[in-house]
């Protein structure tokens, strides 16, 4: 009878002493469950196992078999109910168990040796005494915050990834060299970072480095020191170089980029991105990273796209999380050195005859230059024009134009300095 059937749970259980690993089973009675692992290895403070994640499903043993199906790359060769352990990977085989068609709910279990899990999930806010530091400090920290602390969403950086064919992965060491690496817990982990360590496999990725810059503002991670996290294949590990700030251009991290990287994927802080640009673009490595949406207008950054060493990727990125994890408006917008393929943002362009420009778009300014708006583009007009940033980041330098120039154009209308532009030219 229905009312005597036996519920049916998974779970996700670790021992305090193997960190990098966990269990994935199926058991009618939880409780009963993590008292045999404890029995199993001789209850004793050093190895005790906790569950990570318990949940009812309806047929445990089709959920189980999917799971292992699912995750066969990331179990233990020796004993196969063994599987690789972070948190991003742990997210992973919750979510996929939580988005299972079997799957019921979430189940809470309370057991006695919670303290002892503070080691395996690490994850506490020192007091401000702990951690030297006054009330008066914070705030004073907190107001120095902009948008160089704004995070990257991981929808967004899925979105632009997985544009690019995979073939640009393959056998490739990526490095995230502006990003917070990986935390213990994934809410503090780089949404770049958490993308390639989740589709490490798929992308047949030689390796990733990923590093912590230091200097970073952070209320609850005051005082961290510069890392470097490596994963080689199933092999992760976190290094402290002594000294070591995570600064992009710190000789190590320069040292990572021209000796090992081949692909650099990261956003890096608005205030440094001249910099991050020139030693990016210099270094001769493929890179895929988000900067503001005015670059291809802005001094520093035009010549990069004058001499065809930089175009804009697919996507707009609007949103960003503040450390606070609060969506923020940015405009920033993907950059790359990868080709792309039929740019769907050609079609926002208007590559018409002028005359058929409607008069609003189009105007002469003081020194009879011609101003083009809404993305109207001449295509039988000989001369310099000047656009804004939108029909360069829609591909008009993949259609037969070029800029001109490498300093900003500025129009003057009736004496009056109008917005920067980039003046451009149809090529004969
Ligand atoms: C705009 S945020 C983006 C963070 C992360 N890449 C992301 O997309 O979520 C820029 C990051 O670069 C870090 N940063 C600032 N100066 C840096 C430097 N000199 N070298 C490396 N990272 C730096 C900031 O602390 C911040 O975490």
């Amino acid at each position: 009878m229905a009312k005597d059937k036996k519920k049916e749970y998974i779970y996700i259980v670790q021992a305090s002493l193997e960190p990098s690993k966990c269990k994935i089973g199926k058991t009618n009675d939880l409780e009963r469950r993590l008292k045999e692992y404890n029995n199993m290895t001789g209850k004793s403070k050093e190895n005790i196992y906790q569950y990570l994640f318990t949940c009812e499903v309806k047929d445990m043993a089709q959920v189980e078999n999917a799971v292992k199906e699912k995750f066969a790359a990331l179990r233990e060769e020796k004993s196969k109910e063994i599987y690789f352990y972070n948190t991003p990977l742990f997210q992973h085989y919750a979510n996929f168990i939580k988005l299972h068609k079997l799957y019921v709910r979430e189940i809470f279990i309370k057991t006695e040796d919670k303290k002892e899990m503070v080691k395996i999930v690490k994850k506490t806010t020192p007091s401000l005494e702990e951690r030297g530091i006054s009330r008066k400090e914070i705030l004073q920290k907190a107001q120095k915050i902009n948008n160089d602390e704004f995070y990257t969403r991981y929808e967004d950086v899925e979105k632009e990834l997985t544009m690019y064919n995979k073939r640009i992965w393959k056998n490739k060491v990526v490095f995230c060299n502006c990003d917070d690496a990986v935390d213990d817990n994934e809410k503090n982990t780089s949404a770049f970072s958490l993308y390639f360590i989740k589709n490490f496999n798929e992308l047949g990725l030689k390796k990733l480095i990923c590093t912590h810059y230091s200097g970073v503002v952070d209320l609850f991670n005051q005082g961290a020191k510069g890392y470097i996290f490596t994963k080689d294949g199933f092999n992760e590990f976190k290094e402290h170089p002594e000294g070591y700030t995570g600064s992009f251009d710190h000789p190590l991290s320069l040292k990572i980029l021209n000796k090992e990287t081949d692909i650099v994927c990261t956003n890096p802080p608005f205030s440094r991105a001249a910099d991050y640009w020139d030693l990016t673009i210099n270094s001769g490595k493929n890179f895929l990273i988000i900067s503001n949406i005015t670059n291809p207008i802005t001094p520093a950054f035009i010549p990069y796209f004058k001499n065809n060493k930089v175009w804009a990727g697919y996507n707009e990125v609007d949103w960003f999380l503040t450390p606070k994890k609060e969506l923020t408006r940015a405009a920033g917008h993907w950059y790359t050195n990868f080709s792309i393929k039929d740019r769907p943002k050609y079609r926002n362009l208007k590559i018409i005859p002028l005359k058929e420009i409607p008069e609003k778009y189009k105007k002469y300014d003081d020194s009879k230059i011609l101003v083009v708006d809404n993305n109207y583009i001449p295509n039988d007009y000989k001369k310099p024009f000047a656009v804004s940033a939108r029909p360069i980041l829609n591909g008009l330098l993949e259609k037969g134009y070029k800029i001109i120039q490498d300093t900003q154009y500025f129009p003057y209308e009736n004496g009056k300095k109008c917005f920067g532009r980039a003046l451009v030219q149809k090529i004969q």
